[in-house]
C-alpha cells in the first residue's frame, strides 16, 4: 500500500532520530510491500530561522492532507530568551491544536532486558506496563488569560488551566475505551483537593464512567500519582490526566523504562480502533536535547517506537508495528545500547547504528 507522511524534524537531535526512523520504515517498506511517500518541512527553530515562523499554514496545511505525521523534536538554546515573540514550541502547540490532536497516548512499558540496568530497584518496576492519556489541547498550556503584564512597577504573569466539560468528556472517554481493552482499571489524575478546574475534571470522569459500569474509576491525586509511578508502577493501568500533568509525569515514568530516550507517543483525534486508520502525529516524549545534537550519541528508539504506533494506528498495519516493535528487543536483547540505556557488560553504539541495527533486523 502507499502511505503519504509528512516528516518535521525539527531542532537538535529530533533530525537524527527522524534519520533512523526513515531508514526504518524504508526497511518496513521493502520487507513488506509499501511505500511510504515522505514530505519534509520545517517545525521549530529552524522555521523560525529559515521561515519566520514555528510553522507555516502550508506545512500544517500538508500535514492535514496526509495520512500521519512524523516529528523529531522542537526547541534549542538559540531561541530561548524569555523576551522572544515567537518560540519552537508554539509550532508543536499550534500543530496539535489547528489538528485537533487532543489525546496524546503515551505507553510506558519495562522492557525485561533493560530492567538491571535501570535507575530504579528492578523488584519495584520488572514488568510495568501502562499507559497514559494526556489532554493535549486544553488546561494549562492553552487556557486564557495567559499573558505577562507590569502594573505599578510590578511584574505580574498568568496561565489558566481552563477546561471545558466538553474538552474533559472526550479525553476521560479515551481513558474509557482503552481501559475497556486493557485491565478494565481506568485511573483519573487530579488536583480536585485545591483546584476548581480539577474538582470539574473529577465530577466529569464520574458522569462518563456511567457508560463504563464494566470499568473501575479510581481518582488519584497528581502528588500522589507522582509517587505511585516508581513506588509501585505495576499497580498502573490507564492513567488519564490533564495537560501539563501529563507533560510532567509522563518525563517521570519514562525513568521505569530506562531513560526519555525509549518513550513514543501517539497523539490522536479520538480512540483508535482495530483496523480503522486513523490520522494522527507520532513524537518521541524527548526534546531536542541540544547539547547532544550532532554527536550520533542519542537513542533512537522513541522515535522508532513512535513509527510503530503510527504503523498500528493511522495505517491499520498491525504485523508491520509489531514487527518494529519485535527488532527492538531483539537489538536489546543482543546487548546493543545507546549511552542512556548503557549499563555493564553491553555494547555501547550510536544512534546511526542502533538504527542500522533495528533495521537490519526488521529486513531479516
Ligand atoms: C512533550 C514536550 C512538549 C510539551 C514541549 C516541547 C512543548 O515536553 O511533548 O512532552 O510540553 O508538550
Ligand atoms: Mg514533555
Amino acid at each position: 500500500m502507499d502511505f503519504n507522511l509528512t516528516v518535521l524534524p525539527g531542532d537538535g537531535v529530533g533530525p537524527e532520530v527522524c534519520r533512523e526512523t526513515v531508514k526504518m520504515l524504508e526497511a518496513v517498506g521493502k520487507k513488506y510491500k509499501h511505500s511510504f511517500n515522505m514530505n519534509y518541512r520545517n517545525v521549530g527553530g529552524i522555521a523560525i530561522d529559515e521561515e519566520g515562523v514555528a510553522i507555516s499554514a502550508e506545512t500544517i496545511d500538508l500535514c492535514q492532507q496526509g495520512d500521519a505525521v512524523l516529528l523529531g523534536a522542537v526547541g534549542g538554546p538559540k531561541w530561548d530568551d524569555p523576551l522572544a515573540k515567537v518560540r519552537p514550541e508554539d509550532g508543536l502547540l499550534l500543530l496539535r491544536k489547528e489538528l485537533g490532536l487532543f489525546a496524546n497516548l503515551r505507553p510506558v512499558k519495562v522492557h525485561n532486558v533493560l530492567v538491571d540496568g535501570a535507575n530504579l530497584k528492578p523488584d519495584v518496576i520488572r514488568g510495568a506496563d501502562f499507559i497514559f492519556v494526556r489532554e493535549l489541547t486544553g488546561g494549562l498550556y492553552f487556557g486564557k488569560p495567559k499573558r505577562r503584564w507590569k502594573k505599578d512597577g510590578v511584574r505580574w504573569g498568568v496561565d489558566s488551566m481552563l477546561y471545558s466539560e466538553h474538552e474533559i468528556e472526550r479525553i476521560v472517554r479515551v481513558g474509557f475505551e482503552l481501559a475497556r481493552r486493557r485491565g478494565k482499571k481506568l485511573i483519573s489524575v487530579d488536583k480536585a483537593n485545591v483546584l476548581e478546574s480539577s474538582r470539574l475534571w473529577r465530577q466529569v470522569a464520574i458522569e462518563v464512567g456511567q457508560d463504563y459500569p464494566d470499568v473501575e474509576l479510581e481518582h488519584m491525586l497528581v502528588d500522589a500519582a507522582s509517587m505511585r509511578i516508581i513506588q509501585n508502577p505495576r499497580y498502573l493501568d490507564v492513567l488519564v490526566t490533564e495537560n501539563t500533568f501529563g507533560d510532567i509525569l509522563t518525563d517521570e515514568a519514562s525513568m521505569l523504562a530506562g531513560s526519555m530516550g525509549m518513550l513514543p507517543s501517539a497523539s490522536l483525534a479520538g480512540v483508535p480502533e482495530a483496523g480503522v486508520r486513523i490520522f494522527g502525529l507520532y513524537e518521541p516524549i524527548h526534546g531536542s536535547a541540544p547539547r547532544r545534537a550532532g554527536l550520533n550519541m542519542v537513542n533512537p528508539i522513541a522515535m522508532i517506537f513512535s513509527a510503530a504506533m503510527m504503523l498500528r494506528y493511522s495505517f491499520a498495519l498491525e504485523k508491520e508495528a509489531d514487527a518494529i516493535e519485535t527488532a527492538v528487543e531483539t537489538v536489546l536483547k543482543y546487548g546493543y545500547r545507546t549511552y542512556d540505556i548503557m549499563s555493564e557488560g553491553m555494547t555501547k553504539v550510536g544512534t546511526s547504528e542502533m538504527g542500522d541495527l533495528i533495521a537490519g533486523k526488521v529486513l531479516e
